[in-house]
């Protein structure tokens, strides 16, 4: 008799972020149609994180579909050294517009971690190829990298340094480099952290963030006018700011991009997920034309020696052109308007349960803890969450008892509906467990 595919899988997978000694059997997906999945036996989930966060307009869209192949028949990849193509230089083109800040340059990688890694290594070559071709009024060089507690940037050496010490990074720790890490701005703190900037920052090469809403580290979310003035004072110093919007660029949190609720602008921002719709694996690093400028030089060892196989790869470009066209139309504009409203009526529903703690949403994310055991990521209850809500046909995946709610954009009224019923659900039964325990 034919294996199953899960049977199959267990013999020959090693799945991401996942203890194969307790591992639930995982789900064959057949079919993807706008926010549902399909599973082999034809019951279908509706993925409420949008495929660990990257999908925006739906699955197999037809749109996204058609132009891929198109494109496959054309050109499917070609080095991205000593040759170009249409669809990055179109992208480029198009994206550097949208972009809030400044910039000139599109540097393409394969996803948000080199993104990142991408961004750290610019930042810290600049400073270095500073030192390398100014005469004698050469600013110092600058090694030291500051980064937000709860950071999350990425699971490459590199991003890993630059995010939160934690369960993730312990077996890596003697192998990160060293960054200081602070709070996010608080009415409290603010005025303690841009007196740091100013009496240290002229030893930082770059500081890097998560504008908004430290999405892995907890659906944390912190005020846009504090970051402003933190942004402003290390501006101030010269350090380089590199704006990690992997998460939250292209409509996750209302705008386009999160940097469009502040005034200070970054001098690189990461992109991926959301760029393809969720369809390709794309990074991209955007810098200023003052950090491209650096690495020009007749001196070879000026150069920015990083690439990657894949790097501008023909089909991804053409995934990401799809999805912005598909992104700025009317209709999913206002589909992102209508999930932000939504999410915020659906708060104040459930603000009044005791056990329901920071309820908070920002633009199509919604999330809150449940006051069950500690905040942490190995907290049980994400699991039994994620377990329930199969049953239920939706797909969840809370940070331990943090859960969250981020659908793509399409979602429909109904199967909103289904999954705030759930979440409801879900509260009440934790609240009784709580009364008779
Ligand atoms: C803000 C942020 N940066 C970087 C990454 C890493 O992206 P990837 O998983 O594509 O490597 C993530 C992934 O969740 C992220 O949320």
């Amino acid at each position: 008799m034919d294996r199953s595919l899960t049977e199959r899988d267990r013999q020959v997978i090693w799945h991401p972020y996942t203890q194969h000694k307790d591992l639930l059997p995982p789900i064959p997906v057949l079919q993807g149609k706008g926010s549902l999945l399909f599973d082999e036996m034809g019951k279908s989930y509706i993925d409420a994180i949008s495929s660990w966060w990257v999908n925006i307009h739906g699955h197999s869209h037809p749109y996204i579909a058609e132009r891929l192949y198109q494109q496959a028949l054309r050109l499917e990849h070609v080095i991205f050294t000593g040759f170009t193509h249409e669809p990055a230089v179109i992208l480029a083109e198009r994206l550097l517009p949208l972009l809030p800040g400044d910039f000139s340059r599109i540097f393409y990688s394969d996803n948000g971690s080199t993104a990142v890694e991408v961004a750290i290594k610019m930042a810290i070559q600049y400073w270095r190829n500073q030192s390398l071709t100014s005469g004698s009024d050469r600013p110092a060089p600058r090694s030291r990298i500051l980064a937000f507690h709860h950071s999350y940037h990425g699971d490459t050496f590199g991003a890993m340094s630059v995010s939160e010490r934690s369960l993730f990074t312990a077996p890596f720790s003697n192998y990160l480099f060293e960054v200081t890490f602070v709070d996010t701005p608080t009415p409290d703190n603010i005025d303690a952290l841009r007196m740091m900037i100013r009496n240290q920052g002229n030893e930082f090469a770059c500081f890097i963030y998560e504008p908004l809403l430290q999405a892995a580290g907890g659906m944390r979310i912190y005020d846009a006018a504090l970051l402003d003035q933190l942004l402003e004072e290390a501006r101030g110093q010269r350090i380089l700011c590199i704006a990690d919007e992997v998460l939250t660029g292209f409509g996750r949190t209302g705008s386009l991009f999160a940097g469009e609720y502040l005034t200070q602008k970054a001098d690189i921002v990461c992109l991926s997920k959301g760029l393809t719709g969720g369809t390709m694996a794309l990074g991209v690093t955007a810098a200023t034309e003052r950090i491209f400028e650096a690495f020009l030089s007749d001196d070879r060892r000026l150069t920015l020696f990083h690439g990657h196989s894949f790097t501008a790869n023909p089909l991804a470009c053409t995934a990401a052109l799809a999805s912005l066209d598909l992104l700025l139309e009317p209709d999913c504009i206002a589909n992102i308007r209508r999930l932000t409203g939504r999410h915020a009526a659906f708060l104040n529903s459930i603000r009044s349960y005791p056990i329901v703690r920071n309820a908070r949403a920002l633009g199509t994310v919604l999330a809150f803890e449940l006051n069950i055991g500690k905040d942490e990521y190995v907290n049980n209850t994400g699991p039994a969450i994620t377990r329930d809500a199969l049953d239920a046909g939706i797909y969840l995946r809370p940070l331990g008892n943090t859960v969250y709610f981020m659908p793509p954009y399409c979602i429909t009224e109904k199967e909103m509906d289904q999954v705030y019923e759930f979440l409801v659900h879900c509260i009440r039964k934790y609240s009784d467990q709580q009364v008779t325990s």
